[in-house]
């Protein structure tokens, strides 16, 4: 498996994904199938190197896709990504997230991104898990904001701080927290495999 830059010819599988996503309720405010048509504007619109579209490529399949995107159109912004992550149902739990998520952390560092931001669904905690991995907080909560046939859910936002270098300005005490929870720092251990500059020693 290799990530690649997406291209017009993988929004089929692209927006397959995706539409999936729309029916679980789970991840994404669209209510509605996207179609390949609608997805072309934010596939060719987009400044390649800052505001990134990759697909995890499975010997020819498109197994996932990450796209980074504006977080607001006003220009006082551009400092600020958004990071979306979808897999396809077959490729789940196979670290193809993560994957992709330490690469646009490492991308980002160098694009001139300084801070991350995702958008989720309360109730989406495998993805909330995913983020919060990698040191992502959670910096707010909109209650009942959004309404998914006929039930309000709420939306948190979860924030990354990252430097010139790419590294995490993570608050290790966060961290600590996140290892407690899961037994597992993998945001810890990602980053420090990213940056080969053991965190704990900072
Ligand atoms: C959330 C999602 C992107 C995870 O993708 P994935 O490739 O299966 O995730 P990974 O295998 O890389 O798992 C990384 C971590 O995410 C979390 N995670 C992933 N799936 C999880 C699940 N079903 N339940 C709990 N935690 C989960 C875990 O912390 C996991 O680490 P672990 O395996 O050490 O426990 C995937 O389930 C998905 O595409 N969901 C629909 C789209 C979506 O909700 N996207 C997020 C909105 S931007």
């Amino acid at each position: 498996m290799n990530i690649r830059d997406a291209t017009e010819a993988d929004l089929p599988a692209i927006a397959e994904i995706y539409n999936v996503a729309v029916a679980s309720r789970q991840s994404t405010a669209d209510t509605e199938p996207v179609s390949v048509e609608s997805r072309l504007p934010w596939l060719r619109n987009r400044d390649r190197a800052t505001r990134p579209l990759w697909v995890m490529d499975a010997d020819g399949a498109v197994a996932a896709w990450l796209s980074v995107d504006s977080f607001h159109s006003r220009p006082a912004y551009n400092i600020t990504a958004e990071v979306s992550v979808y897999v396809a149902t077959a490729y789940r739990r196979r670290g193809i997230a993560r994957r992709l998520l330490q690469e646009a952390i490492r991308h980002g560092g160098s694009a001139g991104t300084r801070t991350f931001v995702a958008l989720i669904f309360g109730h989406n905690e495998p993805s909330i898990a995913l983020f919060e991995g990698f040191g992502f907080q959670r910096w707010a909560h909109l209650p009942g904001v959004t309404e998914l046939d006929g039930v309000e859910r709420d939306v948190v936002i979860l924030g990354l701080r990252i430097d010139g270098r790419g590294a995490a300005r993570i608050n290790h005490r966060q961290v600590l927290r996140a290892h407690d929870k899961k037994n597992v720092c993998f945001g810890c251990l990602e980053l420090e495999e990213i940056f080969s500059n053991p965190l704990h020693q900072r």
